[in-house]
């Protein structure tokens, strides 16, 4: 365990030392995991507690994760079941169907689920916004989450190359009196790197406006209004790309995750450093008007709603690559796919 002390606010980190895989195999000895979904989470947590060695079990409809889960090596039958048998045969559920899913899949899994149960999330949002999505868990199981913050792929390649993926845990409902346990023994199970504590409120508030801003919707405008910026004043492709996402991605953004901005404030020529200085609180004033309006709608549930609306359209999949498409011929995109290729390790 480690005590964070920021600026007076005051945390306890868990780290993985505090929980070795004997203890964790201990705690979790009389446990089968179920887990519910073959997307990325179902998939890297599924796989690293296999190969571990953890008693667990997939639960999956029939259809292309039922297939992928074939080819990783999973048996029908043996570790891998329908949705209500591998509920019925699992004591700790990782419900880790998308959102929209787990509203459909819910009724499925609340009427198989038995007392004492730990039903377990990745994501706050099916129970935070119950009232749109219906998932109210009954009062006689745990009910725990484990978030990593990184994609499932991540939670998989970092723990094949003996890291781990940083991730938070919350304690919604303790009905055993084991729930801690629990969540934090699957935690380091499923191969996060340490954890940190939070509600199923503060990580959903925190994840939904993550990823519109800073981790996605924000970095998608603000490398589109630079390059349309340049190329509107007469750069050409290859320098508006480079100057604005191969420099970003491929050399600064890893210095700045190694070593901290200041660092890398002081390790750029002094003319950069100069104009970063000045125009950084500029940006700030800017956004954060726009990040506090998008919290706000995440807070009112506003977010929640318009992607479950959105989510549960029959057309949903069509739509979504009609908007992915808009993005994929954008010129900025269509440069990096070219520019990409050119990278010497492409070539
Ligand atoms: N992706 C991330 O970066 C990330 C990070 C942290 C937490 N989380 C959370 O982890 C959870 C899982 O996310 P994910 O990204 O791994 O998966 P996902 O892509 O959102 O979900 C895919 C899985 O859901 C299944 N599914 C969808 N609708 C279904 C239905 N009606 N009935 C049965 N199965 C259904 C799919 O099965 P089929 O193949 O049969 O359609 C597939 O196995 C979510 O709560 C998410 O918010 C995700």
């Amino acid at each position: 365990m480690k005590e964070l002390n920021i600026n007076g606010y005051t945390e306890t980190i868990i780290e993985r030392s505090d929980y070795p895989q004997e203890k964790c195999k201990s705690i979790l000895e009389n446990e089968v995991t179920a887990i519910l979904g073959y997307g990325p989470q179902g998939y890297g947590q599924g796989m690293n507690m296999r190969d571990q060695g953890f008693n667990v079990i997939l639960g999956l409809r029939r259809g292309s994760s039922w297939e992928k889960a074939v080819k990783d090596g999973w048996v029908e039958g043996e570790n891998l079941f329908e949705i209500s048998e591998a509920v019925q045969r699992g004591t700790i559920i990782q419900f880790l169907l998308s959102d929209a899913g787990q509203i459909q899949a819910w009724p499925t899994v609340k009427e198989n689920l038995s007392e004492g149960n730990a039903l377990y999330f990745s994501h706050g949002f099916g129970v935070v916004f119950h009232e749109d999505t219906g998932i109210i868990p009954p009062d006689n199981v745990d009910v725990i989450l484990v978030a990593p913050k990184g994609s499932g792929l991540t939670v998989r390649t970092h723990f094949k190359a003996g890291r781990g993926i940083n991730s938070s845990f919350a304690i919604h409902q303790d009905f055993t009196g084991r729930a801690k346990e629990r969540c934090v023994a699957t935690a380091f199970a499923i191969g996060s790197g340490h954890l940190f504590e939070t509600t199923f409120s503060k990580e959903v508030h925190s994840d939904l406006t993550g990823e519109r801003c800073v981790l996605m919707g924000l970095l998608q405008g603000a490398f589109l209004a630079q390059y349309e910026v340049l190329r509107e004043h007469g750069h050409s492709p290859s320098e508006a790309y480079n100057e604005t996402i191969e420099e970003a991605l491929q050399s600064l953004y890893p210095l700045v995750a190694e070593n901290g901005m200041d660092w890398m404030y002081a390790n750029c020529s002094t003319t950069a450093q100069r104009g970063a200085l000045d125009w950084a609180p500029k940006f700030r004033d800017t956004l954060k008007p726009v990040i506090e309006e998008c919290y706000q709608k995440v807070l009112s549930g506003e977010e929640a709603r318009r992607s479950i609306e959105s989510n549960s359209k029959s057309d949903y999949r069509a739509r979504l690559e009609e908007e992915l498409a808009e993005i994929n011929n954008q010129e900025m995109w269509i440069a990096g796919k070219q520019l990409r290729q050119l990278r010497p390790e492409n070539l």
